[in-house]
């Protein structure tokens, strides 16, 4: 896995909605070695000064043709030092960290892939999408589904990258201004409803009482689900234990055993 430090080439960096960027980096080792659901530690500032503020777990949005794309939101100074980083700096990152999303195993892979994403929880699951898509050939097995949940219309990210990739999409709004109005976790229920709940598996990142909810949808419908947690990190590298879950095997380090956990070891 590599841990190791690297540098990148920043080759763009842009706001694509609201306070959401999109920052593309060079780095064809890391390109090359990404897996769905890992996620790089970024040093969002410039310059020498080590400030462990000052780096960030994110997820890989896509891995192609040696660069990365990660997608963030501006809440706060690590992630606004990194919105103003430009294109031809360097920026150091540990990485592809973490255990990815599951999706190959026999058991899995033969099953109709749900998506869910609650805000920027997009973010790892449309490379999810297009590596799902490059395994799944058959199309009697019908199409990928994607379920996105915003507050607003305004705030739906990827719509129509995921339509890109293959995908069936659906959105869910908070305030009904797009899609289905309320919770992506209730349009999921509807979805698990009308497409039998057989030989589905969901795969799910978002803010936590989303994914908890989630977790208890699909347990009473029986359906394997994966979700990618969010957890402050100060090392990124299983060092530090700061960013430990409670699973039936024990406490579990969110940067190494995850992000992706089983919903059914998880402890809620
Ligand atoms: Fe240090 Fe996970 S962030 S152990």
């Amino acid at each position: 896995m590599g841990k190791r430090q690297s540098n990148a080439e920043v080759l763009a960096n842009k706001k694509i909605k609201g306070c959401c960027f999109k920052i593309v980096l060079r780095s064809p080792s890391a390109a090359k070695e990404a897996l769905p659901g890992q996620f790089l530690m970024l040093k969002a500032g410039a310059g020498q000064i080590s400030d462990p503020l000052l780096r960030r777990p994110l997820s890989i949005h896509k891995a192609a043709g040696g660069e990365i794309e990660i997608l963030y939101e501006v809440v706060g100074k690590g992630t606004r030092a990194l919105s103003q980083r430009r294109p031809g700096e360097l920026i150091s990152f540990l990485g592809p960290l973490g255990n990815g999303f599951d999706y190959r195993n026999t058991g899995l892979s033969s099953r109709r892939p749900i998506l869910v994403a609650g805000g920027l929880g997009v973010a790892p699951l449309l490379f999810l999408a297009g590596r799902l898509a490059a395994i799944r050939r058959d199309p009697a097995a019908g199409k990928i589904e994607v379920l996105i949940g915003a507050r607003t219309k305004e705030q739906v990210l990827c719509e129509k990258e995921f339509k890109n990739t293959g995908c069936n999409v659906k959105i869910a709004t908070d305030d009904g201004s797009a899609g289905f109005p309320g919770r992506v976790t209730a349009l999921l229920e509807k979805q698990l409803s009308a497409l039998g709940h057989k030989s589905l598996a969901v795969y799910a990142c978002g803010p936590q009482p989303m994914l908890k909810e989630l977790a208890g949808i699909c347990r009473k419908n029986n359906v394997p689900a994966q979700v990618s947690l969010e957890a402050h990190m100060a090392c990124g590298i299983g060092a530090c234990l700061g960013c430990a879950v409670n699973t039936k095997d024990g406490y579990k380090r969110v940067c190494q055993e995850g992000p992706v956990f089983r919903t059914e070891n998880l402890i809620y």
